[in-house]
């Protein structure tokens, strides 16, 4: 295979725990993605609680480092777990990154002991809501008012909830 081949093809993704050298690149990520962004050190600083941890979508066929595509992570504490957050890099949007991340992180609950996942979601948030959805995700709860766009304009936070077991 010639160098063009290496740097023209395709990226491809691994499902990985996410490591503190990872914590960088997820910042860069979460930054692109959400208006109050979380740091380097915010992450690290969850990643290392015992309850919590961390997926990577990291690429596996690049000749360097490959890029991050995307991270979840999520807190299981005796039979719930929770996603902290999720994000995936625009430019491998809707590719199936975010599902795998989000099977990973019930998997990875499951493992630990949680018999049922929860999570926050604006009820705006048109693809992260129809993401949820397909995984089997039932709103059980909402707060309304609780997120506010640039514009100033109010949406409510829906609390949803799944069966892992
Ligand atoms: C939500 C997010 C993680 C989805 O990641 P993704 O990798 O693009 O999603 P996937 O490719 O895995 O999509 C899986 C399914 O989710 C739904 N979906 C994803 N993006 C969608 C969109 N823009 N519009 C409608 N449905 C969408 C679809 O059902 C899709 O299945 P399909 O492609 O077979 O129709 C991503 O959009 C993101 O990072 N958003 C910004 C951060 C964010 O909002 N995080 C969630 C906070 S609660």
């Amino acid at each position: 295979m010639s160098l063009v081949d290496y740097f023209t093809r395709k990226p491809e993704f691994d499902i990985l725990a996410m490591e503190e050298a990872d914590c960088q690149p997820a910042a860069v990520l979460h930054r692109q993605r959400f208006a109050a962004p979380w740091s380097d050190g915010d992450l690290h600083g969850l990643i290392v609680q015992a309850p919590v941890f961390g997926l990577v979508a990291r690429q596996s066929n690049a000749i360097v480092k490959g890029v991050t595509g995307g991270f979840v992570l999520s807190r299981a504490v005796l039979d719930e777990a929770e996603i902290l957050t999720i994000c995936v890099d625009p430019r491998y949007a809707r590719t199936g990154l975010g599902w795998r991340l989000m099977q990973g992180a019930q998997r990875e609950a499951l493992s630990r002991g949680a018999a049922s996942m929860f999570l926050e979601v604006d009820e705006a948030n048109v693809a992260a809501l129809a993401l949820y959805r397909k995984l089997g995700f039932e709103k059980v709860g909402e707060r309304r008012g609780y997120y506010q766009d640039a514009t100033g304009r109010r949406t409510a936070a829906l609390v949803m909830r799944r069966d892992l077991r």
